[in-house]
């Protein structure tokens, strides 16, 4: 098909919805996505002069967003890069290594065959069953947490004291990191998903240029990489049974893992198993903030608990996009899709689609069905969605013992990042009990 016969967005609404800014504003970006959906469901994304990317198909209705994520044969995620980057950045990543757009290779980016058999390998240890033995230690760590939030209090911010380190801390016991390395590898995870923002990416910078951030992302990559081998020493020689000894010991084929897909395995746990928890922690801590009685509701009724948490991770999305490649000439939402074409996943769209939500930009913690797709959907849906559930439980449930009442005590503010967003800082003025 030619170019001109595609629902092509205009040039400010392309800019718009790739711009990491956008995600930090959030309302409008909202916004844009109800007008896309009506007008333009699967819209063609064209490169701007000062943002030159690939062309992408940008779907923002949940069911084009559920479909293709389930149909893993038509999309794939190998072929190209699975987040969205400009061509600098995947020019930048095929130099790194060695000709994959894939800065670093991991589950995410495996498809069939290869990929049931790595995400096997670890499978079991996020399932409910086994996460059970881990509920009491996940219990120390919320409380030795909130006991940090109480004695800082009785203003704070929740994401410096809370949010952020907390889901850190579980997923570095997981994976069997010792605790005086987990400042350095929540300075790497935030500069591995940062994008451009200055706190995250750790520069102090405002808008650095788009060479200058894939830098930063090869140099954390690098600093992760020195860090793992190091540990995939240890545990070989003394395996336990943390998810690190196991990825070290697997065996894939007959054959350990080699290098490049073991370290991209650590490296999956370690960054996916944080922020994005970390996002929709502070999310759900945003909407009780806000809302004094719903509050005092879930004080008085912990079964409504799981339901806040639900709705908090729909509402706040922390995983804002993945990419996928067609395997074939298809067709999503009526739209005609070529062989080879990069399609953008937007949860965030999805996830707001009053088709399937009722008023979705409000917070309904009592939303039933909440059948949204933060975890994605299909062969790649989230490994840890039962970790994240019940880390979130646990805290909360140890936040309600704790505090009295809780409100907002100044702006909060969300990252600039189209990947891994939500907020970066929540002031709180908290009465602990
Ligand atoms: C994959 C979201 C927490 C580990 C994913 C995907 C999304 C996502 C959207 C891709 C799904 C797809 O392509 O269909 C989230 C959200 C979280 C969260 C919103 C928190 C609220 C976690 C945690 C871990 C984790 C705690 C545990 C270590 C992974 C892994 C994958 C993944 C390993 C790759 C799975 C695969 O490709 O087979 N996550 N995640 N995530 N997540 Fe999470």
């Amino acid at each position: 098909m030619a170019t001109q016969d595609k629902p092509r967005l205009d040039p400010v609404t392309a800019r718009a919805v790739i711009d990491p800014t956008s995600y930090a504003a959030w309302d409008p970006l909202l916004d844009t996505f109800d007008r896309l959906r009506e007008e333009m469901p699967v819209a063609w994304v064209e490169a701007s002069e000062d943002a030159v990317h690939p062309p992408f198909w940008l779907l923002t209705r949940y069911d084009d967003a559920m479909r293709v994520s389930k149909d893993n044969a038509t999309f794939l995620n190998n072929p190209r890069t699975v987040v969205f980057s400009l061509t600098e950045g995947i020019e930048f990543a095929k130099q790194f290594s060695g000709g994959s757009e894939h800065m670093v290779a991991s589950l995410v980016t495996f498809d069939a065959p290869i990929h049931m058999k790595y995400r096997k390998l670890t499978q079991e240890w996020f399932m409910p069953k086994n996460l059970r033995g881990i509920e009491d230690e996940i219990r120390k760590i919320a409380q030795a947490t909130v006991q940090r939030m109480i004695d800082a209090g009785p203003e704070l911010d929740f994401c410096k004291l809370v949010s952020a380190p907390y889901p850190l801390h579980v997923v570095m016991q997981i994976l069997g990191v010792p605790e005086e390395d987990e400042p350095r590898m929540l300075m790497l995870t935030q500069q591995l998903f940062g994008g451009s923002d200055e706190d995250l990416n750790q520069s102090g910078i405002k808008d650095l240029p788009p060479d200058v951030i894939t830098q930063i992302v090869a140099g954390a990559v690098k600093d992760f990489e020195a860090y793992f081998a190091k540990l995939t020493a240890e545990k070989r020689a003394n395996p336990s049974g943390d998810v690190a000894s196991t990825i070290a010991n697997a065996m894939v084929d007959g054959e350990p893992l080699n290098d490049r897909d073991m370290m991209g395995y650590y490296i999956i746990v370690a960054a996916a198993g944080h922020d994005t928890t970390s996002a929709s922690t502070a999310g759900a801590m945003l909407a009780l903030a806000q809302d004094p009685e719903q509050w005092a509701k879930v004080k008085a009724d912990r079964s409504l608990l799981p339901g806040i948490v639900e709705e908090a991770i729909r509402w706040t999305t922390p995983v804002q996009h993945f990419m996928r490649t067609a395997a074939e000439d298809t067709e999503v939402g009526g739209q005609k899709i070529a062989k080879g074409d990069w399609l953008m996943i937007n949860y965030v769209a999805a996830n707001h689609d009053p088709a399937v939500f009722d008023d979705p930009r409000h917070f309904d913690a009592a939303r039933s069905p909440n059948r949204h797709l933060a975890f994605g959907a299909g062969a790649h849906q989230c490994l840890g969605l039962h970790l994240a559930r019940l880390e979130m439980r646990i805290l909360f449930e140890t936040l309600l013992d704790r505090i009295d009442s809780v409100e907002l005590a100044g702006e909060p503010a969300r990252s600039k990042s189209t990947f891994v967003g939500g907020l970066k800082t929540l002031p709180l003025r908290i009465k602990a009990i």
